[in-house]
């Protein structure tokens, strides 16, 4: 990945399972499937599962006899699951919409949605809808950021800022969305269980870059007239002189049926 300003998007999938291989990652997507509590036989949904980054996991926890369903709206990236589950025969992929979830009413005992609330248009309606899709006695785990939280280190704290507050108006759709997903489950119905929060740390300025879209989104930010060119520039050339430090933080949910 290139570390200058007119960088192409990098494909989404990729990005997905990066920002999943990093330390903070793991660390949270493990603590979530440990506070899932996913036993064998069980029917487990993953709404968004994306690439298929927690599929295989999900499906080794519910054995033979269990069942794991992908949701995605998202054609290729379900292309993406299949081949990373491929020989998983418990592991079924669906293409469909989190708003109405091609899934029956009370049939699922776990459901997890990691990081795809703060991009849908409605996360309370889509929190219903894994309602009436999960048992009575089910389990939901919820995880996404809260963009409010990105900090970039820099000389001139102005801009960063000034990215902070672009990534969190223009970039990401519910993008203080983390702070809120206790509040937006009790709301749906559910009972909290665990609330917990990581802050992934990135101390490698081309990783950060890639996750974070710092060119890409700088970029837009000064064509749409939020940054100015020349201190945008400035800054992006600035954050490329070690040692560079960015971060944020990711609410967990675990809630109860
Ligand atoms: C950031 S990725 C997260 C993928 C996966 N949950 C993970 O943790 O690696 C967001 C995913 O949500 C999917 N998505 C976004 N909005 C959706 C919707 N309304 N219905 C179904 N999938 C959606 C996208 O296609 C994408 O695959």
């Amino acid at each position: 990945m290139s570390s200058t300003l007119g960088v192409p998007q990098p494909d989404q999938a990729s990005y997905m399972l990066r920002a999943a291989a990093t330390d903070a990652g793991r660390a949270y997507k493990r603590r979530l499937l440990e506070l899932l509590d996913v036993r064998a036989g069980q029917t487990v949904l993953d709404v968004g599962c994306g690439p298929g980054t927690d599929l295989a996991a999900l499906a080794e926890r519910v054995g033979d006899r269990g069942s794991v369903i992908g949701v995605d709206r998202d054609a290729a990236m379900l292309a993406q699951a299949r081949a990373r589950t491929e020989g998983l025969p418990r592991v079924e992929l669906r293409e469909g919409d989190a708003h109405a979830l091609p899934v029956e009413s009370d049939s699922v005992d776990r459901a997890k949605i990691d990081r795809v609330l703060m991009h849908v248009a409605e996360p309370a309606d889509v929190l219903a809808e894994l309602r009436r899709a999960t048992r009575p006695d089910a389990r939901i785990g919820l995880a996404e950021p809260d963009w409010d939280t990105l900090v970039v280190d820099s000389d001139d704290l102005g801009t960063s800022r000034a990215f902070t507050r672009y990534t969190t108006a223009e970039v990401v759709r519910h993008a203080t969305i983390g702070r809120s997903l206790a509040r937006l489950a009790e709301r749906a119905g559910f009972r909290v269980e665990a609330v917990d929060a990581v802050t992934p740390v990135f101390l490698d300025f081309r990783e950060a870059d890639h996750t974070l879209g710092l060119g890409r989104n700088l970029r837009k930010a000064i064509d749409g007239g939020h940054i100015d060119q020349a201190r945008g520039r400035d800054w992006f050339a600035g954050l490329q002189q070690t040692p560079f430090y960015a971060s944020f933080t990711l609410v967990s949910v675990v809630c109860a049926r």
